[in-house]
């Protein structure tokens, strides 16, 4: 526990924002569920890079263009390591979990949906793994049905199988809820989901900086997470996507890259993942994110788990002390993600009050308004740890919810 402390307070000091003062007070983040700060080495990447070898991939005849190139698939290779892809090919860079969603939606299921079929959410998915959905039902009179959350924040599994049907398609599902911080087992739904011939989406956009997530053991046929969100840049996300099912896949964009011969009538294309990589991408976004995969690796996922759990159960025993609090989210598996209300005050009010006293959290629907309609409520404040957060953090923001429901009540 000692040696842990001490190797979390290292880390802590590798993330320079924390030095700041907010209000006058010590900045407390735990605001990592919506992204999370960037560790001095990611941040000296980019500058690095842009620096000293900036250049376009796959394109100049150039020294640097070809470095670049060479550290753009490095970070591919990273990626798919991560993740226990079979290969590096199933690993397309996007802007993030949104446009990962969109692209299956567009270029996977739009193909295949045929009148009545069915796409299976859940409730406590995000609005990126909702709306995408239905537009694409839409347009081809397809349905979006969503299995149901119970009251402490667990997937209804017995829903689950009792919605799967031969006409469920595409079954998408969060490996971790962003308010809720309900851990889903997303083996198990991949499992059932295949037994009825759906393909599966895995949004992995708050599960990746958790625990070590394998691809080939989930089984899942598409996984989507952001960078941002786990210490690399904004505008940089990942599409994982089995081979097979990607080659038969037509393209989402057009553009330069993604193909392989262009004539005034038509095109041919390119092979996966270029296919579906038009334009220049994100060239540094990739190498940092590839650069904060290894700082991760570096820490080790035990570690990390440890150290979030503490924190979240620290905190969840400390709100449970308080008066009017009411969690949000109780489900035995959990993320480090604490969503709660304090009892006729609005979720506004009291991030306004922590807020005064430097500690930022997030407060308001969470992009999850049908998971808001279903518990009744029209938000939460919501705290989530990570790895540079401290148990003076915990106790800062306790106190912080304290003198919130000491005003209010
Ligand atoms: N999806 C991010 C969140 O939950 C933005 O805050």
């Amino acid at each position: 526990m000692i040696e842990n402390e001490t190797l979390f307070e290292n880390i802590r000091r590798q993330f320079p924002a924390l030095t700041q003062k907010v209000n006058g007070r010590e900045f407390v983040y735990l605001d990592s569920a919506a992204t999370t700060l960037k560790p001095e080495v990611v941040a000296k990447r980019v500058y690095h890079f842009n620096q000293y070898e900036i250049s376009n991939v796959h394109r100049g005849a150039h020294y640097f263009a070809d470095q670049a190139t060479q550290k753009y698939e490095e970070a591919r290779k990273t990626t798919a390591a991560f993740l226990n892809a079979k290969t590096t090919t199933e690993v397309i860079f996007v802007r993030g979990t949104t446009e990962a969603i969109n692209l299956i939606a567009y270029s996977f299921a739009r193909p295949l949906l045929k009148e009545n079929d069915e796409i299976l959410i859940t409730e406590m998915e995000h609005h990126a793994n909702i709306v995408p959905w239905q537009i694409v039902a839409s347009e081809k009179r397809a349905k979006v049905r969503a299995v149901l959350v119970k009251e402490n924040g667990e997937l209804d599994l017995e829903d689950l199988k009792s919605k799967l049907s031969s006409k469920t398609k595409i079954v998408a599902v969060t490996a971790c809820s962003n308010i809720l911080g309900t851990v889903n087992n997303v083996k198990l739904i991949t499992e059932l989901a295949h037994k009825v011939g759906a393909k599966v989406l895995v949004d992995g956009a708050q599960i990746v900086s958790q625990e070590v997530v394998d691809v080939q053991d989930i089984n899942c046929d598409f996984f989507a997470f952001s960078g941002h969100k786990l210490f690399a840049p904004f505008g940089i996300g990942v599409l994982y996507a089995k081979k097979e099912i990607l080659e038969t896949m037509p393209p989402y964009q057009g553009g330069g890259s993604m193909i392989s011969d262009v004539c005034i009538e038509s095109s041919t294309y390119n092979d996966v993942p270029y296919r579906f990589e038009a334009g220049t991408p994100n060239v540094e976004g990739a190498i940092a994110l590839g650069c904060a995969i290894e700082f991760l690796k570096s820490i080790g996922f035990t570690k990390i788990s440890e150290h979030k759990k503490d924190l979240l159960e620290a905190a969840t025993e400390g709100l449970l002390k308080i008066p009017q609090v009411q969690i949000v989210g109780t489900a035995p598996r959990k993320g480090p993600i604490l969503s709660f209300n304090l009892l006729k005050t609005h979720h506004s009010d009291v991030g306004q009050v922590l807020d005064q006293q430097g500690i930022a959290v997030r407060a308001g629907h969470h992009c999850t308004q049908p998971l808001m309609k279903r518990l009744g409520i029209s938000g939460t404040v919501r705290a989530s740890f990570s790895i540079y957060n401290n148990i003076k953090d915990v106790d800062l923001f306790l106190k912080g919810v304290k003198k919130a429901q000491e005003l209010f009540q």
